[in-house]
């Protein structure tokens, strides 16, 4: 793939997937990969929200930019337009399945599935504490290092 389109997806948009479009971002630049990153939502309620200010705390901690990102949802066209759509956990994925044509459900994925955490999911951290934050960029940047490799075979 000379320029992979790379959609990552959770549900709101406003935390993991921003999370993992912003450490993509920052790591394929440093490995000299050129793709096309977005992120959405597979629902709409936060439609132009900024991220979650948490996640743009732990993320701008790291060293991570969310410039330019605002929330949306997952379209109709993004499933031809994207070469890879990558989601965060298996609710994330059988919606998108479901959603999906019929001829372009190969390009939906488990992100973590490229990663070497031994994880399955991204857990949702929107309820929950810091903690969840930090862990989900752990997840992410692991996940993100195995994507890049992979891309790059
Ligand atoms: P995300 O987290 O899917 O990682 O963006 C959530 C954000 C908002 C909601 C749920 C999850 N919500 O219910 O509004």
């Amino acid at each position: 793939m000379s320029k992979p389109k790379l959609l990552f997806v959770c549900l709101g948009n406003i935390c993991r997937s921003p999370t993992a479009e912003a450490v993509f971002r920052h790591k394929a630049k440093a490995a000299g990969l050129n793709a096309v990153i977005d992120s959405a939502g597979t629902g709409g309620w936060h439609k132009g929200d900024l991220p979650d200010a948490r996640a743009r705390e732990a993320g701008g901690h790291r060293g991570y930019s969310f410039a330019g990102q605002t929330a949306g949802p997952v379209i109709d066209s993004d499933f031809l337009e994207f070469d890879l759509i990558l989601a965060m956990d298996r609710r994330n994925y059988s919606d998108l399945i479901a959603k999906a044509p019929g001829t372009q459900v190969g390009k939906i994925r488990m992100f973590l599935d490229f990663g070497s955490s031994g994880e399955k999911e991204v857990p949702d951290p929107y309820y929950g504490g810091p903690d969840g934050f930090e862990h989900v960029l752990d997840l992410i940047e692991d996940a993100s290092d195995g994507l890049i490799a992979h891309l790059q075979q």
